[in-house]
């Protein structure tokens, strides 16, 4: 094992170099002008598998590839070996807007311990250290305890539509004790975190249609609605002053917190001034009776992420927009089912829009909520080996971020996932000025290569 840490430590420079060359592809997933960007981005990480030592194929699908990989397997010596599904994704978020970055997304900069790249945290820095990881233990001819198999997609970031075909498909290779997943936070360097829930999504699009075309808002203001003062009405309808949604029936099947629950998150770091200056808001705001990291990670909220209608250039336009819309996600928590949501805001919606305007729909993807048990063998095994490589007591969390496949996984594997992210709060994700911290990559690394010992042992 020893071996296999000197082995990481020794080869950090190059494995920064090479986080920079994954970092240099712009695989924005939700743009069709990257669809070739996605591919070259995917066979690069078939080319960089099969560099390491993994037997790795490129699977195309409706959308964009999917990357297997698998340690080459021992043979049978009785007992069946361990096999955990490694579980990444090398699509990122679109990096607009670009004139906020420091430098452009998609030329990797290196400054102190940070690598600057839309990308870098998530997901490419996160899944690159468990490849690392293995990559060491294949190099310096370590026997690894298990069999792994990593799955690295390129649409987790539009709702993995791909995915979960392509699971059922292969169900039989990919059967498996465990899946590892690095693609969620920490809440400091010094807290290292296995994360035991996440929100699921419900993703709209609303657009009202106003007139056949823009008007002269002179000649015609004021005879005809404003679709965008339409829409702002109806959405402005849709949370209360106290933070509350208020499409009828959307609480109702809200799995409540327990004591316990709320009594482990007031123990996380947390400074609400400090948080507020962070995200540079006058005050925060959010759902009454909730602390902030409640309202963020186990309270479902309503989030306009787009409003779009009328003239965007310089200077100014008089007219009425013929049309406005608004690309709205809701985040879910345990028990909301997508498809209820989805329903409830329609009916909402449709009843709230007045006779003046024409209201289209559009739902995309959704994704329930995940909660498993901390508490389990594989968990502590999880914990231990975060334990191990950042050398600081490792924190449970609830995230709020969404990972839509996990619930496939384990309906289609039956496996649980391990959330074991790397990623920090400053780290910018979805935001411009994404980086990855060079301490997390490398800790990381260590926690991948510890984990496989741990969970074959315990887990
Ligand atoms: N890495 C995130 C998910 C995440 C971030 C979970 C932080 C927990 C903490 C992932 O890449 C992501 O952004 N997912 C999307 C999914 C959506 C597009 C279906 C999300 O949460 O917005
Ligand atoms: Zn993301």
């Amino acid at each position: 094992m020893q071996r296999v840490l000197d082995y990481l430590k020794q080869n950090e420079s190059r494995s920064i170099q090479e986080l920079c060359d994954y970092v240099r592809f712009p695989s924005v997933s939700a743009q069709p002008q990257h669809r070739s960007d996605l591919r070259a981005c995917a066979e690069w990480v078939v080319k960089h598998c099969q560099a390491i030592g993994l037997q790795a194929e490129l699977c195309a699908t409706k959308g964009h590839p999917i990357v297997v990989a698998r340690t080459p397997r021992a043979k049978a010596q009785g007992a069946r070996r361990p096999h955990f599904v490694v579980y990444g994704h090398y699509d990122v978020q679109p990096p607009e807007p670009f004139d906020l970055w420091k430098s452009p997304p998609f030329e990797p900069r290196i400054e102190g311990r940070s690598l600057f790249g839309r990308g870098a945290s998530d997901n490419k820095g996160q899944n690159l250290a468990h490849l690392k990881a293995v990559e060491a233990y294949l190099k310096t001819g370590t026997e690894l305890p298990c069999d792994l198999t990593f799955v690295i997609e390129g649409e987790e970031e539009v709702g993995s539509s791909s995915l979960e075909e392509f699971l059922k498909e292969r169900r039989a290779d990919l059967l498996c004790d465990a899946i590892i997943i690095s693609d969620t936070g920490m809440p400091t360097p010094k807290h290292p975190a296995l994360t035991y829930a996440l929100r699921g999504i419900a993703a709209f699009q609303v657009t009202l249609h106003g007139p056949s075309r823009d008007l002269h808002s002179g000649i015609f203001g004021g005879s005809v609605d404003n679709p965008a003062m339409a829409l702002c009405q109806l959405l402005g309808k849709l949370r209360d002053k106290n933070g509350r949604v208020t499409i009828p029936g959307f609480y109702d099947e809200v799995a409540p917190l327990s004591a316990y629950e709320r009594k482990q998150f007031a123990r996380l770091p947390f400074k609400e001034a400090e948080y507020r200056k962070f995200l540079g808001v006058p005050a925060l705001f959010g759902e009454r009776g909730f602390t902030p990291i409640e309202q963020r990670s186990a309270r479902p909220t309503f989030e306009i992420n787009g409003l779009t209608s009328g003239y965007q250039g310089e200077g100014s336009k008089t007219i009425v927009p013929a049309w406005a819309r608004a690309k709205i996600t809701v985040r879910l928590v345990p028990n909301q089912k997508p498809a209820r949501i989805i329903r409830l805001l329609r009916q909402h919606l449709k009843k709230l829009c007045p006779p003046s305007v024409r209201i289209e729909i559009k739902s995309g993807h959704g994704a329930e909520a995940y909660l498993v048990s901390p508490t389990g063998p594989q968990a502590q095994a999880a914990l231990r080996a975060l334990k191990l490589a950042f050398g600081c007591e490792p924190v449970l969390l609830r995230e709020g971020g969404s990972i839509p496949i996990v619930n496939d996984f384990k309906k289609i594997l039956r496996a649980d996932a391990l959330l074991v992210g790397l990623a920090l709060p400053d780290d910018n994700a979805h935001s411009p000025n994404e980086k990855f911290d060079l301490d997390c990559f490398a800790k990381g690394q260590l926690m991948s290569a510890h984990l496989w010992q741990e969970l074959s042992r315990g887990g």
